[in-house]
């Protein structure tokens, strides 16, 4: 990794916006010069998922979350690294190609041409862009406004649309299935480590406005476990599982107006209304469906840590809180290479008395923080520690270029300053046989602002120390979630 101190923050910032540029070739197996030592007990690969390109036919677009999604494998082992990346070829993807020219909306971007040619259009093109997820001996790429794509895990193809038996067919109301012919399912389902049980959400317009949540067996059969009305349509990305099957979502006073989103007035994202005087409403199922509600400050998260019950009726939730919701305006500017601490996120932990309604919150350090991970042998349960990306708290490093490790039962952080280069998002892989939780190592792809370069960082999980490094042969634009496969598993 090269030094950058010298560099300011804008320096870097447009360095890294001016090499996100569009991915335009697919490596099939391509060996990766690789320096320092992979660890012999690391074989598998990392699988991960995000932005490919930002523009299309010379049309921009318009937000961080628009990006069509592309796949990037890294298999290790005993011959090195190799890595191979595919574009998810949905049914929107594959027709835009063939048109040669948009023609579909996404969440942040309107077709060109203004109302004329957005009025009515109330089709979504889905990037397929935002995570995996690997259950029932399926690879799944997730988008959370519509259906998951099953990808092949050895080349990386896309084998279809997949929609779990017809569980995410629409089936509330003649109204309902044309507006949304198909239900969301979400980018961040949750795995019960015990019972292998993945639960998942989608928020699905309509006549009314609906939490949906799902439960898929280990086998793979699907089904809608309960229906919940809101009272609008609330943008949520995230949920936490806990052991016992408590769900737990934070409805934040930030929802779309539906009528401009799917009339093509605006975009999705420009839709959306914030009311910071109201609180944010925190949404407990119980593992049998009884609904709590409770309330806490106004705040918005994209993402949990964890959560835990630390009794019966006692809670925990840790997540990344945002003190606004980034605007459209403000994530536009961000992909143009403006700088922006909109997407700087804090860690809190919330504690939720279900007997009294009561929340208590305390932050958990100083230190920004976006796209943690966790050992995910402890989904759900109490854990001691999180790694993300992160900042320290100063005006002058308002981007995330650095890797913190949190001890949040001590608050001791550990933060390793990258100095300019931006990772993406940590996966936690386990050691065999680890006694420590933190036992293990961390992978993360890694852009170097001075060389343009992107490169795969293999880390100890425990000091955060860089063991390996494989410089990829070009650079992946800002990407959002991946998962880790051992050997065999796939
Ligand atoms: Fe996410």
């Amino acid at each position: 990794m090269a030094s950058t101190t010298q560099l300011d923050t804008s320096t870097i910032l447009s360095r890294y916006f001016a090499a996100n540029r569009c991915v335009e070739r697919e490596f099939s197996g391509e060996p990766l010069p690789v320096k320092g030592e992979i660890p012999a007990a690391l074989r598998g690969t990392l699988y991960r998922n995000g932005n490919g390109r930002f523009v299309h036919q010379g049309v921009p677009y318009d937000h961080l979350f628009d990006g069509d999604g592309m796949i990037a494998a890294f298999e290790l082992s005993d011959a090195g690294i190799h890595y191979r990346n595919r574009y998810v070829r949905t049914r929107e993807f594959v027709a835009e190609e063939q048109a040669g020219k948009m023609l579909y909306r996404g969440f942040g971007t309107n077709l060109p041409g203004g109302i004329r040619n957005n009025f009515m259009k109330m089709r979504f093109k889905n990037t397929a862009n935002t995570s995996l997820v690997w259950h029932a001996g399926q690879l799944l790429a997730l988008w959370e406004g519509g259906l998951p794509h099953r990808i092949d895990p050895e080349t990386l193809e896309t084998l279809g649309r997949y929609d779990y038996g017809g569980t995410l067919q629409n089936r509330f109301s003649p109204i309902d299935r044309l507006i949304n012919p198909e239900l969301p399912f979400s980018a961040h389902p949750k795995i019960h480590p015990d019972t292998g049980v993945l639960h998942n959400f989608g928020t699905a317009a309509g006549t009314r406005q609906r939490l949906v949540l799902y439960e898929v067996k280990p086998g793979g059969s699907a089904r809608i476990s309960q229906t919940i009305p809101l009272s609008e349509l609330i943008f949520t990305h995230d949920f936490v599982l806990t052991q016992s099957g408590y769900r737990i979502f934070f409805l934040t006073p930030v929802s779309f107006d539906v009528f401009r989103a799917f009339t093509g007035l605006s975009s999705p994202v420009a839709s959306i209304r914030v009311d910071r005087r109201k609180p944010t409403k925190i949404l407990v199922v119980a593992p049998d469906g009884r609904l709590t509600a409770l309330e806490t400050d106004f705040c918005f998260v994209f993402h949990f840590v964890n959560g835990y019950e630390q009794s019966d009726r006692h809670l925990v939730v840790d997540a990344l809180t945002l003190p606004d919701f980034p605007s459209a305006e403000s994530t536009k500017a961000f992909l143009r290479g403006k700088v922006s601490s909109d997407l700087k996120g804090e860690a809190w932990r919330y504690e939720l008395d279900l007997g009294e309604g009561k929340v208590r919150r305390e932050r958990l350090t100083a230190y920004g923080a976006e796209l943690p991970c966790h050992h995910p042998g402890r989904q759900g349960r109490n854990y001691r520690y999180l790694w993300c990306i992160s900042s320290p708290d100063r005006p002058d490093r308002p981007i995330l270029d650095g890797l913190l490790k949190l001890d949040v039962q001590t608050g001791k952080p550990q933060f390793r300053d990258l100095q300019g280069c931006l990772p993406g998002e940590p996966v936690f892989v386990p050691a065999p046989n680890a006694r420590a939780e933190d036992e293990g190592w961390l992978l993360y792809t890694l852009f170097d602002a001075e060389r343009l370069q992107t490169e795969l960082v293999i880390a100890d999980a425990a000091s955060l120390d860089t063991l390996a490094t494989a410089c990829l042969p070009h650079n992946i634009p800002l990407g959002f979630h991946g998962l880790w496969l051992n050997e065999g598993e796939a």
